[in-house]
């Protein structure tokens, strides 16, 4: 698994990842974590949790499962966990092969992670499968622009961008949840048009 290019990237961009995302963090993506995790419970499973940026949001009672493929990153997440006295059972795992029961976790929640795998589909394939029947996913994600000019543009400047920095920034996330067999219950545009609030639930029957 320490084999994915996924992980190779996130272990050598670990140490500064925190320092790169402070700008945003500190205008728009702190707020809209704390949004997004404010109603959550029961079982939670947190995918592509990378240096725990979203625990210190998790309302108390949960029961918190982390995964991410990057070892480094999770060390760092180790650490928040740590500092911020939260319980957490945090694991090196890919989310295209979760070693989870069917229908475990009562929520999911996913941020700014189905750009970086490798096969996105199959991720949510996966999640889809270990959420319960009434269970939900909630995800933070950028996403290719609806915008035909823009959109065009991403897909120019994406292997660059990808070659540069490791993820993808034309991923069509909303249409793979739906490839994937979930239902999307709703999409919110967060700010800039390609940052979606995307709440998903498994397909009823
Ligand atoms: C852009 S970072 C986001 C981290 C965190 N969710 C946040 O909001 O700051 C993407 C994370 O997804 C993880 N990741 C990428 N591919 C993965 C995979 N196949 N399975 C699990 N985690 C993965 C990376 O290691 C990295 O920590």
């Amino acid at each position: 698994m320490g084999e994915k290019r996924e992980a190779r990237i996130y272990d050598r961009v670990a140490w500064r990842y925190d320092l790169l995302e402070t700008p945003m963090e500190k205008m728009l993506f702190s707020r809209l974590r704390r949004e997004l995790l404010a109603g959550v419970h029961g079982r939670v499973l947190e995918v592509g949790v990378g240096t725990g940026k979203n625990l210190p949001y998790y309302p108390p009672g949960v029961e918190l499962t982390g995964i991410d493929i990057s070892p480094r990153m999770l060390e760092r997440a180790r650490r928040r966990a740590e500092n911020l006295g939260i319980e957490v059972d945090l694991e090196v795992m890919d989310v295209e092969d979760l070693p989870f029961e069917d229908r475990t976790f009562d929520f999911i929640v996913v941020t700014f992670v189905f750009c970086s795998t490798s096969d996105p589909v199959k991720g949510l394939r996966e999640l889809g499968r270990v959420l319960k029947d009434d269970g939900t996913i909630l995800m933070l994600e950028h996403v290719r622009s609806e915008n035909r000019v823009l959109g065009k543009l991403m897909d120019w400047f994406n292997p660059l961008i990808r070659w540069m920095f490791g993820p993808n920034i034309n991923r069509r996330t909303v249409e793979n949840v739906e490839k994937a067999g979930l239902e999307v219950v709703s999409v919110e545009n967060k700010g800039p048009k390609i940052l979606k609030k995307v709440v998903v639930r498994r397909v009823a029957g």
